[in-house]
């Protein structure tokens, strides 16, 4: 492969993308404030070990998909394929777990070495919430609205609020419920090992779960007929969903149950779910989540129940490609050299007043006017000599077509108006 493409499943971030992306992280970090959850960030590699247990020894993500290396002194290391095991072993190293409940959210790349498809890649970025140290329901309800909240302002930026997203929602009980639930499954699937598709019947005794939600059609046929988790709820866990469902309703989010949704991760008890997209094809998962009750313990730290979710960055931003974003609102052009200390001026003191503020540094004015029209770029300022004498300059509007002379000292009334102000 030649040394200038990416390694397979990595992308370069630069223009309409990378701007999308910083305003995504701006408006999770606005979000999170809103929602009370603060900043954390883990190192990208972790000790492999970290990884093993919690993510569950039989599941894809360690059986074959981690990024896995053997460090000069033999230490194993790995690049972080989720953020929930890191956050959780950063908390308790860093002992914020004495204060519960602890809410923390972390935005950055994550890495699995899967087959690279549209909406899936070999690094990626997650946003990633996480709720340690209770039980209520609520929290699991709190997330969920905060997702939500950011999924509505997200796809408000391109007008696009109707994305045909749906949230898909289930409880896999507590641990008894879900060992029981795979002896059950296990013995069902046993049954049709000949008709399964090849994937599923190795997962017949490591992970049954899992074949309900693979996308097979001949798994999904037999799967009609596989036992419920409903059926297999304690008391208790059945209280809690419905402690969920009434919160939801409560708080007017829809969403749709789906007793079929097991999650790919081997953590999860209760609470589980997802927000997925018919726009995407097969990837269609933009956020999913769910309650880990076990997992701080399994991991080394104090018996406390967790709650969380994450989103792909990637998968959200194919849904908003086809965004232009306003780059700078002003462009400033200065004719010739006599006027240039006179220009500079000027644009100093648009971007002292927060105008994002382009400068030419060629004098073709018919070009520069294409081109800026081009990049939906709203003003040009023009000096020259003219200007220069008689302390002015040129606005020019390149949306409304119509250009007149200004004083300079109206300058700063002038930039009070709406459209000078960035929409990002
Ligand atoms: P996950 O479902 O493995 O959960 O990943 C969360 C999201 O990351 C997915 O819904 C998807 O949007 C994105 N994603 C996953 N793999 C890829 C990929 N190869 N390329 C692009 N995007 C991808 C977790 O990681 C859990 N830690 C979530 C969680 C947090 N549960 C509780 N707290």
């Amino acid at each position: 492969m030649s040394i200038i493409q990416p390694a397979r499943g990595t992308h370069d971030y630069y223009g309409d993308k990378i701007n999308l992306y910083n305003r995504i992280r701006s408006i999770i970090s606005k979000i999170a404030k809103i929602y009370d959850f603060k900043e954390i960030q883990t190192p990208i590699f972790e000790l492999s070990n970290l990884f093993k247990k919690p993510l569950g020894e039989n599941s894809d993500v360690i059986l074959k998909e981690m990024y896995t290396f053997e460090d000069k002194n033999e230490t194993m290391l790995s690049l972080r394929p989720e953020f929930t095991t890191p956050i959780i072993r950063a908390a308790i190293s860093n002992n914020l777990i004495s204060n519960l409940p602890l809410k923390l959210f972390s935005f950055g790349p994550t890495f699995r070495r899967e087959r690279p498809q549209k909406g899936r890649y070999r690094q990626f970025n997650q946003i990633n919430f996480e709720i340690f140290g209770t039980h209520d329901p609520y929290s699991d309800v709190e997330l969920i609205n905060l997702a939500d909240k950011f999924l509505k302002e997200i796809f408000s930026i391109n007008k696009l609020i109707e994305q045909n997203i749906t949230l898909e929602i289930n409880s896999l009980g507590d641990i008894h419920t879900i060992q029981k639930y795979k002896e059950n499954l296990t013995t069902y699937y046993e049954k049709y090992k000949f008709d399964l598709s090849e994937d599923s019947v190795k997962k017949i005794k490591l992970n049954p779960l899992r074949i309900l939600d693979s996308k097979k059609e001949i798994d999904n046929k037999i799967n009609l007929g596989a036992p419920k988790i409903k059926n297999f709820y304690s008391k208790e866990s059945h209280q809690a969903f419905d402690k969920v469902q009434s919160y939801l309703n409560n708080e007017n989010i829809s969403y749709k149950i789906n007793n079929n949704l097991v999650r790919g991760l081997d953590y999860y008890c209760h609470t589980v779910f997802e927000y997925k997209t018919s726009n995407l094809g097969t990837q269609d998962t933009l956020i999913g989540g769910g309650r880990y009750d076990g997992l701080i313990k399994n991991i080394g730290g104090p018996d406390v129940p967790g709650v969380g979710w994450a989103g792909g960055v990637e998968r959200i931003l194919l849904m908003l490609k086809n965004l232009k974003e306003n780059k700078a609102i002003v462009e400033l052009i200065i004719l010739d050299d006599e006027s240039k200390e006179y220009g500079t001026k000027i644009l100093s003191s648009l971007r002292n007043k927060n105008v994002s503020t382009k400068y030419s540094y060629n004098k073709n004015i018919k070009k520069i006017l294409k081109r800026a029209s081009n990049e939906n770029i709203n003003f040009v300022i023009i000096v020259g000599e003219n200007e220069l004498n008689n302390k002015t300059f040129v606005l020019k509007d390149l949306k409304k077509e119509k250009q007149e002379i200004i004083k300079i000292a109206e300058l700063d009334e002038i930039i009070k108006n709406e459209r000078f102000k960035s929409e990002n």
